[in-house]
């Protein structure tokens, strides 16, 4: 009788842990953390596979076999999008993607670039068009990019870049909590939302096409603190920027590559208005001993636009004359 008894107990606790196992191979792998969920039952294959089904994917990489790095890097027949495209290093970028070749969508906001584009055009054989939108509202930004999809047919490459400078103190200077509230919730939005709409509204175009890249600006704010300036706010946004761009190139492994560059400080309008002691100091805690010309950041993103960098995902490239190794 006894016997009986542990015999069914048994199968019982084969019957259930089959299912269990099943069920893990089913399901578990959506809903928790895949790597506790593969330490634990080992079933790694199974859950590598599931998450990321374009992991033993060889057709990305035939195309690329017959050709050079420099070749790669050509962006000739791709269509590519720049926010903040109208000045500062976003201008820089317009130009050296024109310049490998591609059809650049330029978006601003307020500046007039109108007269900008003929002599691009003519200079590089290409078709960039102007785009007027404010990144901070997502209507705008889906209005703009079905504009291009339309005009294009396609988006290869979309440049996350515009942004602001956090124009406050220490977070306790403002006595008032309501403005400083208000100024707080005005920064994050043009720094940190505008990035996250432009990801939702670009990442539905990537994963229709079943490709694409998105860059984005991030700053070596992201990474550490610079003085004298106290700009919480800013250091945060670019923080924010840099692990959110890591955490969109594991969700869109399947379609879509996502990076970020960080400048240094850059001669740009952001910090043209800034004093001049500010940048003499600056330029005394920068290895290189001085700012970076936009032109300078523009190469980082070339590649991260072009087939050289097809393996390229969920990287932040740093570019700040030795800044952040010291
Ligand atoms: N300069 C630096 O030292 C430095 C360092 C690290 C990171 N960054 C980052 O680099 C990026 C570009 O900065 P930058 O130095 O080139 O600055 P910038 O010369 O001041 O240019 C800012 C760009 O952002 C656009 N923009 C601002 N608000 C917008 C909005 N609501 N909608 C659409 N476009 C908007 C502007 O367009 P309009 O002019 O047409 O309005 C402009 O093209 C920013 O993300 C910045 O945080 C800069």
């Amino acid at each position: 009788m006894l016997k009986n008894i542990y015999m069914y107990i048994y199968i019982q606790l084969i019957i259930t842990t089959k299912k269990f196992s099943d069920h893990i191979k089913e399901n578990i792998w959506k809903t928790y953390d895949c790597s506790t969920v593969t330490r634990t039952f080992g079933f790694s294959t199974i859950f590598k596979m599931k998450l990321f089904p374009r992991a033993n994917d060889q057709s990305t990489t035939t195309p690329l076999k017959n050709k050079s790095v420099y070749e790669l890097l050509s962006l000739k027949g791709k269509v590519c999008a720049v926010t903040g495209g109208s000045r500062g290093i976003g201008a820089e970028v317009v130009d050296a993607f024109a310049s490998a070749g591609a059809d650049v969508a330029v978006f601003y906001h307020s500046t007039d670039i109108s007269g900008k584009l003929g002599p691009l055009n003519a200079k590089y054989g290409t078709n960039c068009k102007a785009y007027r939108c404010d990144v901070t509202e997502i209507a705008s930004l889906d209005k703009t990019v079905s504009k291009i999809v339309s005009d294009y047919g396609k988006i290869d490459v979309f440049v996350a870049n515009a942004g602001v400078a956090w124009k406050g103190a220490d977070i306790l200077k403002e006595s008032n909590d309501q403005v400083a509230v208000e100024q707080w919730k005005k920064f994050l939005h043009q720094d940190v939302d505008a990035v996250h709409y432009s990801a939702r509204v670009i990442g539905r175009v990537f994963k229709e096409q079943g490709f694409g890249s998105m860059i984005i600006t991030g700053s070596m704010s992201g990474a550490v603190v610079n003085v004298p300036q106290l700009q919480a706010a800013y250091n945060a946004a670019k923080a924010f920027v840099i692990q959110y761009a890591k955490s969109l190139a594991i969700e869109w492994v399947g379609f879509a590559r996502v990076n970020t560059v960080s400048p240094g400080y850059v001669s740009t309008s952001l910090t043209g208005s800034l004093p001049k002691e500010l940048k003499d100091t600056w330029n005394t805690l920068i290895p290189m001993g001085r700012s970076a010309l936009p032109k300078e950041l523009a190469g980082a993103y070339l590649y991260l636009a072009s087939d050289a960098a097809t393996y390229t995902t969920g990287s932040n490239i740093t570019v700040d004359g030795g800044y952040t190794a010291i």
